[in-house]
């Protein structure tokens, strides 16, 4: 293969798979986009030097649109929570019916901290010596307020971050002078116009501490390369290396990698009864009892995507509120995995959504925070529930005591032995280099390209 030119040629290709597709494919999954970042090396220090880690808290987190919380989450006016990243925190608050204000969560007196966590407020207070705040951030009543008749008016008043809102999301940027969200995001919105997530729920939200850099756990769910080595239970209906990495303009790219398909690595020897099997058995369902439903594939007369595609499209539409006859198997089977920069990851899809986010743990280069929400549609005839809180887990709960993750916790605790054990290994690098492979790995090089431009910058 020409790697340079191209994407790893496993036949059938994604873009294969999406024609032989039992519905129409929507032309955004049809197109691709490569883009060539070169073949450099990766310093290990990216991952290791405290050095770099204060230049992306300089250079990067202040400069770039964060998703911070679901707009779910700050339903009623005076509801807030709390974000942190690198030493810096936000109240993002309900200030008014159609108002989300993030103000930095800093006491403009003498600086202390002015929220813990998330909580409904009918007005900010801060408890070291009384001042109050409005919902709008514009101060209300300070004690003794003609000590202070040196401060002009305003000065008081608490000083704020952008918001802006897509998709459900309610999202944080600190620069001013920062691309409008609807431009940082760029063909992010269309593609998302047909999977709706702002009219889903999040009804799963966990989280994990783990001993790496916020990088080496992003980037370890950045290409289905892995799969081989990490997950091999899952080859049997993952077309793993028949995956498509596409590259969406400066902030935006994604991995599109086929289920209820078998993997290359395994040859041609895989009977389609067992890449229906295993794919049943990792989404918990069993065959319908109908006769013609026994051997899904056979019965169904189509490829086991095909079949695949229609038993999850049936038992979408008895679970789920909405019209999935237009589904494709696509989207209701295969990881659409995208990625904004710099640490958000939404999957498309008609599938419950995942997301990932993944956030430095304080300013530790060697730790971080991984969270994994699902979005799901709402149930037939139910009302919208009540957004899942964050579970955090301890250092000793693997993802795979979470009840409401049975097939990604297991998959994640996979992923989870080789993350501390990269962030041991780059420490200990006898290269000082990070090889990554020219297609399969190229979303990393996207992004370490965009890094490197907001650093230099
Ligand atoms: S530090 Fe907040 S009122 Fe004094
Ligand atoms: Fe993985």
């Amino acid at each position: 293969m020409s790697a340079v030119e191209g994407r790893w040629p496993a036949s059938p290709s994604y873009s294969d798979y999406l024609r032989a597709d039992s519905h129409p494919v929507p032309e955004f999954l049809l197109q691709e986009s490569r883009r060539d970042f070169g073949c450099a090396p990766l310093a290990v220090e990216r991952y290791t030097s405290q050095t770099f880690f204060d230049r992306e808290a300089e250079r990067l987190w202040p400069r770039v649109w964060q998703m911070v919380c679901r707009e779910e989450e700050l339903r009623e006016v005076g509801d807030a929570i709390v974000y942190e990243i690198v030493g810096k925190s936000f109240i993002v608050l309900r200030s008014a019916p159609g108002s989300i204000r993030a103000f930095y969560n800093s006491c403009p007196h003498r600086g202390r901290k002015l929220l813990d966590g998330p909580g409904r407020l009918s007005r900010l207070r801060c408890a070291f010596h009384g001042f109050r705040w409005r919902l709008d951030g514009c101060v209300e009543s300070i004690p003794c307020e003609g000590d202070f008749a040196h401060v002009a008016a305003g000065d008081f008043d608490l000083p704020e971050a952008r918001v802006a809102c897509w998709g459900g999301f309610v999202f944080l940027n600190m620069d001013r002078n920062a691309p409008a969200l609807e431009d940082y995001l760029g063909v992010l919105p269309a593609h998302f116009a047909r999977w709706r997530l702002e009219d889903r729920y999040k009804a799963v939200h966990v989280g994990k501490v783990i001993a790496c850099n916020w990088k080496v756990a992003q980037e370890a769910f950045m290409e289905s390369y892995h799969v081989i080595a990490t997950h091999p239970q899952i080859l049997k209906f993952c077309a793993d290396a028949n995956s498509r990495y596409d590259i969406l303009g400066d902030n935006v790219n994604r991995n599109l990698t086929a289920f209820g398909a078998p993997s290359p690595h395994l040859g041609a020897a895989v009977e389609e009864s067992a890449t229906v099997d295993g794919m049943l058995e990792m989404l918990g369902r069993k065959r319908d009892a109908a006769p013609q439903n026994r051997t899904p594939g056979a019965s169904a007369g189509g490829s086991p995507r095909a079949t695949l595609g229609a038993l999850v499209r049936r038992s979408f539409s008895r679970t789920y509120a909405g019209d999935w006859s237009r589904a494709t198997d696509a989207e209701l089977l295969d990881a659409m995995v995208y990625n904004v920069f710099p640490n958000f990851s939404p999957w498309g899809g008609f599938a419950p959504n995942i997301v990932y986010r993944w956030r430095p743990n304080g300013r530790d280069v060697a730790s971080c925070l991984m969270e994994v929400m699902i979005l799901k549609p709402l149930g037939v005839g139910a009302v919208r529930p009540d957004p899942a809180p964050l579970r955090l887990l301890g250092p000793d709960e693997p993802w795979s005591s979470v009840a409401e993750l049975p097939i990604l916790g297991p998959v994640i605790d996979q992923d989870m032995q080789n993350m501390p054990l990269v962030q041991q290994g780059l420490a200990a690098s006898g290269t000082g280099r990070v090889q990554l492979g020219r297609y399969q790995e190229s979303r990393i090089r996207h992004f370490h390209a965009r890094m490197d431009a907001l650093l230099a910058d």
